[in-house]
């Protein structure tokens, strides 16, 4: 952890960071000012989380949206939010967000070539119990000559250019990835700046955590059944892993990112692909994983190799500390049915 005095005269400031990452990779600019862009949202989106009481921000909006979820007053302040930052950054054509059901296409005149999926506010349900919440994004470049379409948005994780979470929990925090290892920042309210206050997270080879909904164990499948059976009681008498579960992703996630463990939401018997969607939720999460020296999985492939059929496909996800992942898998061999 970095020097995080208010008083500090070369602060790292994740604005600075952005723009030096973007001046040595020599690129066209667009990345930075979409980054710049969606961190400005981000602050918005911080600032309303934290009045969000006072400016009678909470309740139900009224609508439902693409996963089902009620529309609280905060998800469609961030949605509008994020969208209205991202168009006007004049870097991107295609936007996929969680609240709507179909790909925005940015305007001609304001047109980029990065193509940006988001949740902007995860773990809504979570609003007014005041549990963390948090935004997620994945950046990709457009790949095709055409016309911008939601078929743009259908890449592999693997093409992934950028990704990053903002955690709204006790301080806001933003972990940030574009393909060189994930960095950590931390809002200073003070400053209304993101500094940096970890690089190169690393997340630990194995952990004592596991994250998963155990409510659901009459869905489980064997191998689930038996990977937590496994972590509660130990064949070789080593202590047990805690449980840690918040039902809001990044915040889960986040967890295993700092302790080391495993996050799962896996097929179960109700939610035959999990519950959670590729395009902005598993496949930033995977990247930002990954770049920490985790492992993301669905159970039969690495989440950044899915190929994308629709913008609202669901994965199960498995991720984060690598044997823990490992120990996951194995079990999903033995459970498999032999020829
Ligand atoms: O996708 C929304 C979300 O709130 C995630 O943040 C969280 O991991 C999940 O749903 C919790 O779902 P469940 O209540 O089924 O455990």
């Amino acid at each position: 952890m970095g020097d995080r005095s208010p008083f500090q005269t070369d602060m790292i400031t994740l604005t600075r960071f952005v723009m030096e990452k973007g001046r040595e990779a020599k690129g066209t600019g667009e990345l930075t000012q979409l980054l710049n862009s969606m961190l400005t949202a981000i602050k918005a989106i911080s600032s309303a989380v934290r009045k969000a009481g006072l400016a009678n921000l909470y309740g139900i909006a009224g609508t439902v949206n693409v996963t089902g979820d009620e529309v609280k007053k905060l998800d469609e302040l961030s949605n509008a939010l994020v969208i209205n930052m991202l168009q006007s950054s004049y870097s991107t054509c295609v936007l996929v967000s969680e609240e709507n059901k179909e790909a925005l296409i940015t305007s001609k005149e304001k047109r980029g070539k990065c193509v940006v999926c988001f949740n902007t506010l995860d773990g809504s349900s979570n609003i007014d119990c005041l549990a963390s919440i948090s935004t997620i994004f994945a950046i990709y470049r457009k790949t095709s000559d055409e016309e911008p379409s939601e078929k743009d948005a259908l890449q592999p994780g693997r093409n992934m250019v950028a990704a990053g979470y903002a955690l709204y929990g006790s301080a806001t925090l933003v972990a940030l990835s574009s393909s060189q290892g994930v960095d950590c920042f931390m809002l200073n309210p003070a400053l209304g700046e993101f500094v940096l206050v970890e690089r190169d997270v690393k997340i630990k080879k194995r952990g004592k955590i596991f994250s998963l909904n155990e409510g659901y164990a009459k869905y489980f499948d064997a191998a689930t059944t038996d990977y937590v059976q496994k972590k509660k009681f130990p064949a070789d008498g080593s202590a047990p892993y805690g449980a840690c579960y918040m039902g809001s992703m990044v915040a889960d996630v986040h967890c295993t990112l700092v302790y080391g463990g495993i996050f799962l939401y896996p097929a179960n018997a109700k939610s035959p692909n999990g519950k959670l969607r590729l395009l902005y939720e598993c496949n930033p999460m995977a990247f930002i994983v990954e770049q920490a020296g985790g492992l993301a999985s669905t159970g039969t492939q690495p989440v950044l190799d899915v190929e994308p059929e629709t913008i609202l496909q669901h994965v199960p996800l498995i991720l984060s500390s690598p044997d823990d992942v490992r120990d996951y898998l194995a079990c999903v061999r033995n459970h498999q049915p032999h020829p």
